[in-house]
């Protein structure tokens, strides 16, 4: 998804924009661009492809200037190419945006009635076009003010000015939008991972807000054009590293620093000494809770699935979970005592943040669970419980999808103890389970060879399906995402006893099936429907755990994970699933950090 990047500094500012618009790289994105303003002239640099080729025309061109505005472009109004790529600029004046201009072409058929004419297939245009008009006859922040006025859907924008060489303006509405603070240099970003290299302190744009930004200061105006003062933020440090090290890829990187972050997870949530679960401040009385709704898009929503298993089991609360694009367009009966949990890797999704918004106005009880806790989704919650699992850069989200499910089962035993739901003796033996997670991972985690071996079997096939019962559905869901992100190969997930009302006709020879059956309830009906997809043909790869001693010839793969307590399943069957789509999309030569087509953070709808 786009991304914006401002700079005002007392030095030239080329190579930050260039290094913050890396940082920036996560979000996914098309094509890339920047602009500054040096001896009373608008510099504008931009291209198709990554920032690096950005970087390497500034260095054969180099752009000076002590201002200026920087973009990650990901297509929404037409083709990734170098004319729509972003900063858009007239003679005057030079705009980055990040959203959507929802009447971008009724402005535009206005504006060429009165002679106007336009370079790029993009929204953002207009608002360039807007603004050299307004600067006519208006000083900049007027002009600002007057053209937003007129614009409707989302952005954040960051603009500079030809005769202005000491301000940029930005200003928000929708997409979220930072301001940075340092000395003689100032800095406005999309995040605040963006800025993390270059200042901790961070203020951030409320909806309607606008920021006229100089070396030296900082003013804020809100939608009404009155001076307003923000607060300071001072971010925390990041303490693991944001480089690949020895890995060749991020997403396998992150993959095995599970053990650690859940680890850190834990620790974060269970005090050692009275071995208990801290969760503060949640809005609502988990005693008073008539219902709980966990709401996400992709992996996020993934986990909100498993959660509702969860809480279904370990309290007598009515569960929840949905899909938060489809969410906020439904007519939900909002209730004061039903508490909603926005699950988000990013903390930025459109979708989830909207969801947020619409029960914030019915003023809903509000929970979020995030990784990044600078992000709008924590920012306008409640209550935030962060997830712990540090800066996630792979495009398919892994450690974070654990990280989510570890905070969701750590909430929901929790509600369960205060509900009075489980005997105090078996919470605490959960409790004690749990500590048993980072290294049953890494044990899972063991397996990677054998799974390289089945990856190189199925590589080649064109379909492949995912199934499991109970928890172990949503885990189905998850693998079979996975590996549609990061390989392209068709893969659905179902579950299990849903084979034979439809997806059973997709069974032929060959076909790979992953078929997760833990030792747990489910597992004699789940086999059975293995056995059904083995009838038809199904090249089976079963997951299960090491005691349940299934022997059959017919099944083609297993993987035996190590016994534990049943409730961690989730946790121990998502590893090989991981793997798996790594290995497969390995051998397919495939990007794997960046999925073609995905956004890290997805901030339009
Ligand atoms: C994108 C990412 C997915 C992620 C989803 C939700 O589609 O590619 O990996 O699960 O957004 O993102 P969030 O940041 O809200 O968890």
């Amino acid at each position: 998804m786009c991304g914006i990047i401002g700079i005002v500094s007392n030095k030239s500012v080329s190579t930050n924009i260039i290094n913050s618009l890396k940082k920036l790289e996560y979000r996914g994105y098309d094509s890339a661009g920047l602009a500054t303003i040096s001896d009373g002239k608008i510099n504008e640099k931009k291209c198709p492809g990554r920032v690096e080729k950005l970087e390497k025309i500034l260095f054969q061109t180099p752009s000076r200037g002590n201002l200026g505005i920087g973009h990650v472009r990901w297509a929404t109004h037409g083709v990734p190419n170098e004319v729509n790529a972003h900063p858009h600029s007239s003679e005057i004046v030079s705009v980055v945006h990040n959203g959507i201009i929802e009447n971008s072409d009724e402005l535009k058929k206005e504006l060429e009635k009165s002679g106007k004419t336009f370079k790029s297939q993009t929204d953002t245009e207009v608002i360039t076009v807007l603004l050299t008009e307004k600067l006519k006859k208006l000083e900049p922040l007027k002009a600002v003010f007057e053209t937003l006025e007129t614009l409707k859907g989302s952005f954040a924008l960051g603009i500079i000015f030809k005769e202005f060489e000491d301000f940029i303006i930005g200003a928000r509405r929708g997409s979220p939008l930072a301001v940075g603070y340092s000395n003689s240099e100032n800095y406005l970003g999309s995040d605040s991972y963006a800025l993390k290299s270059m200042t901790n302190k961070i203020s951030y744009l409320d909806d309607g807000d606008v920021c006229v930004l100089s070396k030296d200061d900082v003013k804020f105006y809100n939608s009404n054009k009155d001076k307003i003062n923000k607060e300071i933020f001072t971010l925390s440090e990041d303490k693991s590293s944001v480089s690949k090290g020895n890995y060749k890829s991020f997403m396998i990187k992150e993959i095995f620093e599970q053990p650690n972050t859940t680890k850190t997870c834990l620790k974060e949530y269970i005090d050692k000494i009275r071995e208990e679960i801290n969760f503060y401040n949640l809005p609502v009385d988990p005693k008073k809770i008539n219902k709980v709704v966990l709401i996400g898009c992709g992996t996020a929503y993934h986990s909100c699935l498993v959660a509702k298993y969860w809480l279904e089991e370990l309290t007598t609360l009515n569960v929840e979970a949905d899909i938060a694009s489809e969410f906020r367009y439904r007519k939900v009966k909002f209730d004061i005592n039903n508490l909603y949990i926005f699950v988000s890797q990013s903390g930025e999704t459109a979708d989830t943040y909207a969801a947020l918004d619409l029960c914030k106005k019915e003023n809903a009880k509000t929970c979020s669970v995030v990784n990044v806790v600078e992000s709008s989704i924590a920012r306008h919650s409640d209550c935030v419980l962060p997830i712990h699992a540090g800066p996630e850069i792979g495009v398919a989200s892994t450690k974070a999808f654990l990280g989510q499910m570890l905070v969701l089962y750590l909430l929901s035993l929790k509600i369960s103890e205060i509900r009075n739901d489980i005997e105090h003796k078996e919470y605490k033996k959960k409790i004690g389970e749990l500590k048993k997670i980072p290294k049953l991972i890494a044990e899972s985690l063991k397996e990677e060879e054998k799974i390289q071996l089945i990856a190189k079997d199925i590589y080649k096939s064109k379909g492949s399906m995912f199934l499991g019962r109970g928890s172990s559905f949503p885990i189905a869901l998850e693998g079979a995402l996975k590996l549609k992100e990061l390989s392209y190969l068709h893969a659905e997930g179902y579950p299990a006893g849903e084979m034979k009302h439809g997806p059973l006709a997709l069974i032929e020879d060959g076909l790979p099936v992953v078929v997760i059956a833990p030792k747990d309830k489910y597992f004699e009906k789940t086999l059975s429907n293995m056995q059904e997809v083995i009838a038809r043909g199904g090249k089976v790869l079963l997951l299960t755990n090491s005691s349940s001693k299934v022997i059959s010839e017919n099944i083609r793969f297993q993987i035996n994970l190590p016994d534990a307590d049943l409730t961690l399943t989730p946790f121990l069957f998502t590893i090989p699933l991981q793997l798996l789509s790594y290995h497969v999309a390995m051998f397919k030569k495939c990007d794997i950090d960046k999925p073609r087509n995905l956004a890290k953070s997805v901030t339009v709808e």
